[in-house]
């Protein structure tokens, strides 16, 4: 276990909580980015992720604050904040205080999930946070799969860009899936915030067979380092959704959603436990990842293979783009080596 070299407050969209956990006139407590935060839901149902702290004299909204409608109150002097955080109602005066304004945060509520967008420099959204149906282009909807099975693992000692760099990573399927084969991959996109790996995989068969023979595979979108979903083709219909958010410097939590897809015509009750066990199997292939992430010590530069040297360093590449500093370590360029050394600079940041 180490501290990542990487800079732990990275843009772009973030999971914070399951919708679910989050009723209208719910308050909850959270940190993450290193910053105490609240968030809560109108009565209308608008989902608010603000900073905890009152501007007044800096009551925890966490601890009894309350939502009025689609306000929340504070529980100190009854001042009321509004969904962006601007303050709306000083109770024992005339006018609110128009200048003072809690830090919010950009809300998108989809996947079942809320996710907040996160800049340090307090830069809008410039773009969206991926749609585990609608991002791939095909005419598939919630109605098509089972509700989905999650895992939440707290406080664990890992990076963001470990998760993803397990996308690229074509022979660890092999040895922590034990997957028959090494998987090929079809797609490395890298040109935008949005990047897609697609593979060609298979979990069936021996290690004989050819993987050019094997008709199945996964599609994976990154939205950014904080989301990633991903898409089967050719087997078991499922897919996932991976978002890990730092709570720290040094931690994340890590939330995981798979979704099975149901076999038209068949809405027995043996298929939704067919579905549900292979939930249960992709969930416990996923906690074999978290296992070696949790662990593991970033390296930079990396001791690569040669056939891993395209993908990890476009993926390195490509994830510098949402570090503050403008670095998140290089892949193989003993040139950079540095890097590491003024990205950690940064990450204290
Ligand atoms: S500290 Fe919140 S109203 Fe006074
Ligand atoms: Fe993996």
């Amino acid at each position: 276990m180490a501290k990542p070299p990487l800079s732990m407050k990275p843009t772009g969209w973030f999971q914070v909580a399951w919708s679910a956990e989050l009723d209208p006139g719910d308050v909850r407590r959270m940190k993450y980015f290193d910053r105490e935060m609240i968030a809560w839901r109108t009565s209308s149902g608008q989902a608010v992720v603000m900073d905890a702290y009152c501007e007044h004299l800096g009551a925890h909204l966490g601890y009894g604050g309350h939502v009025e409608g689609e306000v929340i109150e504070c529980p100190f002097h009854g001042w009321q904040w509004n969904t962006e955080g601007r303050n709306v109602c000083i109770p024992y005066q005339d006018r609110p205080n128009r200048g003072r304004r809690i830090r919010s945060y950009p809300v998108a509520e989809r996947n079942d999930s809320i996710y907040i967008w996160h800049d340090i420099d307090g830069r809008a959204p410039y773009f969206d946070a991926p749609d585990i149906f609608g991002s791939f282009g095909d005419t598939s909807t919630a109605a098509d799969y089972y509700p989905p099975m999650t895992l939440f693992r707290e406080g664990l000692e890992l990076h963001p860009q470990y998760v993803l760099e397990n996308g690229v990573d074509f022979a660890h399927f092999k040895f922590v899936h034990k997957t028959p084969i090494i998987p090929v991959f079809t797609r490395h996109d890298f040109a935008e915030p949005w990047s897609y790996v697609d593979f060609t995989i298979t979990f069936e068969g021996d290690e004989s067979q050819s993987i050019d023979d094997v008709r199945s595979g996964v599609e994976a979108i990154n939205g950014g380092l904080g989301i990633a979903v991903t898409k089967s083709w050719g087997m078991v219909d499922n897919r996932t959704i991976s978002a890990i958010t730092p709570v720290d410097d040094r931690t994340s939590d890590v939330r995981f959603m798979v979704y099975i897809g149901r076999t038209p015509g068949r809405d027995d009750q043996r298929a939704e436990e067919k579905a549900g066990e292979f939930g249960a199997e992709v969930i416990r292939q996923f906690t074999q990842d978290v296992h070696i992430w949790s662990h593991q010590r970033y390296s930079d530069p990396p001791a690569l293979a040669t056939a891993e040297y395209e993908g990890f360093t476009a993926l390195r590449k490509w994830a510098t783009q949402f570090y503050p500093d403008g670095r998140g370590g290089n892949a193989a360029d003993l040139q950079t080596s540095g890097a590491a050394t003024s990205s950690e600079k940064g990450s204290t940041r």
